[in-house]
């Protein structure tokens, strides 16, 4: 059981799945920053859920260091945080199977992911469907409370709520405690430039460490309106705006927002400034990003795999022993 004294637990997690973008910084990683102070926090570079889209194993291998140094270069510090790799901790796949025999195929079939791609024509594979689970397993064995996500993730933190109530109902224990997603309302979804959601698979991303011509380029292929030039519009309605507020300071934000409803403001003007703003805000991560010490970061790594695994070892144990395997 937790400790009351201790701070409470956080775990959250994202794919190495490819580049990542600034949707991921606002909905997810932004608040890992702000919360690591304030919780016991755990972060992991989620390769097992990889697994279930990308089959490139010098891709995936890259995209793992990757994301660890992505994590490090917006700010998370491995000597607060536990910064670790899902696969390093083979626990987490036996508690997943575990708990695989509590749930039901049609309590799967709600999960949004699996249903996108069926939704699509596609046969999603067995690891898709199964998914919420794994990631149930992922939060639960670390005890973790808090799981600050965007709001794609809502419905997985939910069903790992509920994974958690039939396991202690189910087993008469106690032994696990419920998770809570946390949301931030302005940022749970931050849209792609074509105005739907940021996300890699539909390669309408912003990524987090571009250079400034990458982002002056990826800035002027933002959706507008079809509009003549000078007819006021509703900046809350533009893609432009709804991006740049996230960077800019208020007083520029509000600067842009007024052009707009002015009509004064062009669209490529309004770019050009998405663009510079999106420089000035990613340049000092970029920075740490091409300073850091890539030997002792794969070191780090591969230290805090060995730690969790540790720690997840008395959790399965204890599982083991409720449910009747020792
Ligand atoms: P992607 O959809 O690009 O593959 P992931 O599923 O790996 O992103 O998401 C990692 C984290 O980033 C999750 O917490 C997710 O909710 C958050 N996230 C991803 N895209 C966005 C977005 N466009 N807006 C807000 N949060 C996002
Ligand atoms: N499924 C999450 C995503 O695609 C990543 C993830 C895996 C995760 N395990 C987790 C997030 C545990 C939070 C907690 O974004």
């Amino acid at each position: 059981m937790l400790n009351k004294n201790e701070k409470k637990k956080l775990l959250s997690g994202i794919q190495p799945s490819g580049q990542l973008h600034i949707g991921n910084y606002f909905g997810a990683m932004k608040q890992y920053v702000d919360l690591q102070n304030d919780y016991d926090c755990s972060f992991m570079i989620a390769d097992l859920h990889t697994l279930t889209s990308l089959k490139d194993p010098e891709q995936l291998r890259s995209n793992i260091l990757d994301v660890y140094l992505d994590y490090l270069a917006v700010g998370l510090d491995p000597k607060k945080s536990l910064i670790f790799q899902q696969s390093a901790a083979p626990q987490v796949t036996e508690l997943a199977w575990i708990f695989s025999t509590l749930v039901t195929i049609p309590w799967l079939e709600r999960a949004h992911a699996f249903k996108d791609k069926s939704a699509k024509g596609l046969t999603p594979n067995v690891g898709l469907f199964t998914y919420p689970i794994l990631m149930a397993a992922d939060i639960i064995i670390a005890d973790g409370e808090v799981v600050p996500v965007g709001e794609d993730q809502r419905q997985h933190v939910e069903m790992a709520r509920e994974i958690v109530r039939k396991f202690n109902a189910e087993y008469y224990s106690d032994i696990f405690v419920e998770p809570t997603e946390l949301i931030k309302d302005e940022v749970a979804v931050v849209p792609g430039v074509d105005g739907a959601k940021m996300s890699k698979s539909y390669g309408n991303t912003i990524p987090l460490f571009a250079s400034r011509e990458e982002l002056q380029s990826v800035a002027m292929s933002v959706v507008t309106a079809s509009v003549p030039k000078g007819t006021p519009t509703n900046p809350d309605d533009s893609v432009i705006y709804q991006l740049y507020k996230l960077i800019a300071s208020s007083d520029d934000a509000e600067k842009m927002a007024t052009g707009f409803k002015s009509g004064d403001l062009g669209f490529k003007d309004a770019k050009e400034q998405l663009g510079e703003g999106l420089d000035a805000f990613i340049a000092p991560m970029r920075e740490r990003r091409q300073n850091l010490d890539i030997d002792q970061a794969k070191k780090d790594l591969a230290e805090a795999g060995l730690q969790v695994s540790a720690q997840y070892q008395d959790k399965i144990d204890q599982v083991k022993e409720i449910v009747g395997l020792k």
